[in-house]
């Protein structure tokens, strides 16, 4: 029995504990793992992919990025931006089913965010034996309770913070620390908490930026002269509009530059010095935790489960402690926003942190 892996849509930390818990799992079945690389463009004619052995992913489970490269890019893009579906092309999906008959494989994990999932699904519809392995930074899929990566990408802001503070304090500064999350709060919310922000401002909650000057102008009158801010990528400026770096990119928009924006109006409002600071793709980088390795090794294992149960179009799915599975047409397209009335939310304002609204 031989069966593939992809990883698809941006990196994440945690890809390659995905492929140690999938090829680990594989070999105990007597089965062959194919990884095709830089994502589903691997399986366009003649195919580009290697033959992934126990001993090709020794040391991976520590090492983010992945081995097999990916892309958000290319013929098999999904989604267009916010909303927006696209179906790959007939001609495209056949050329890339002969590369899967040609190398015999029995099952295609695909390890992505809701964009490859997207794809994933289409494919499952024709036929294809797809299992999905939900995957990004985001944590932004309803369907699964926590993403591998997330945890990650949290960590990255909070040592952000700790190092924006001392800055911050020595200069009476306030500081913009923009975090990513696209259209989805998390990471901006956990990061900020943990991290000891006094303001937070998510795409789920509309701000005003007098508000969030009258808190911190109120924090320097009680001697809290140094403030940290930290604002997600997604968030809207209060005349709604969402601050992006080029609409024209050919795939979903990039977001990017609310920090700079949201520093220079508060600098105006506050007359504090203010800087911002872009975290940007640092929060994708680097090794996964210890936590992240674990959930991602437990997925990928999970995925062959999956596999072995000829359980096709299923998404491996975290919850409650427990890795399970849904099917992948319920996971595609619901999207998991922070909720302004949440316990979390409610936590970060019960102990003082503004959210600007
Ligand atoms: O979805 C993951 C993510 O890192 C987002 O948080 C961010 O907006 C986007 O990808 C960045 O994508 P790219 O690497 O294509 O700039």
């Amino acid at each position: 029995m031989r069966i593939g892996i992809l990883n698809s849509g941006g990196d994440c930390p945690g890809l390659n504990a995905v492929i140690h818990g999938v090829v680990g799992a594989a070999d105990q079945l007597g089965w062959e793992v194919i990884g095709f690389r830089d994502g589903f463009e691997g399986l366009l004619p003649p195919g580009d992919y290697s033959i992934l052995k126990p001993q090709d992913t020794i040391g991976i489970l520590k090492l983010g990025g992945t081995i097999l490269g990916t892309t958000n890019k290319g013929h098999f893009a999904a989604k267009l931006g916010l909303g927006e579906v696209a179906e790959v092309p007939p001609e495209i999906v056949a050329k890339a089913k002969r590369t899967m008959d040609r190398l015999g494989i029995r099952a295609l994990i695909i390890v992505g965010g809701d964009g490859s999932l997207t794809t994933g699904l289409q494919l499952f519809r024709e036929g294809w034996p797809i299992v999905g392995v939900p995957k990004t930074i985001d944590n932004d899929l309803s369907a699964t309770a926590m993403t591998f990566g997330f945890n990650s990408a949290v960590e990255t802001v909070v040592d952000g913070l700790d190092r924006l503070q001392t800055t911050a304090d020595s200069h009476k500064r306030v500081m913009v620390l923009e975090v990513m999350g696209r259209h989805s709060g998390w990471i901006a919310l956990w990061g900020g908490i943990a991290g000891g922000a006094n303001v937070i401002l998510l795409p789920e909650i509309p701000f005003s930026l007098e508000k969030v000057a009258a808190f911190i102008k109120h924090r320097d009158a009680q001697g809290h002269h140094s403030t940290l801010v930290v604002v997600a990528e997604g968030a809207s400026m209060p005349d709604g509009d969402l601050v992006t770096r080029d609409a024209n990119t050919g795939g979903e928009i990039r977001l990017g530059g609310i920090g700079e924006t949201v520093a220079n109006q508060l600098q105006l409002l506050t007359a504090k010095e203010t800087r911002a600071c872009t975290l940007g793709h640092l929060q994708r980088g680097g090794a996964p935790t210890s936590l992240d390795r674990i959930l991602a090794m437990r997925f990928g294992v999970m995925a062959v489960k999956l596999a072995a149960e000829g359980a096709f179009g299923r998404m491996v799915s975290y919850q409650a402690y427990h890795v399970d599975s849904v099917p992948i047409e319920e996971a595609v397209h619901q999207l998991r926003l922070v909720e302004p009335d949440s316990e979390l939310v409610l936590a970060a304002k019960a102990v003082g942190i503004c959210l600007g609204d």
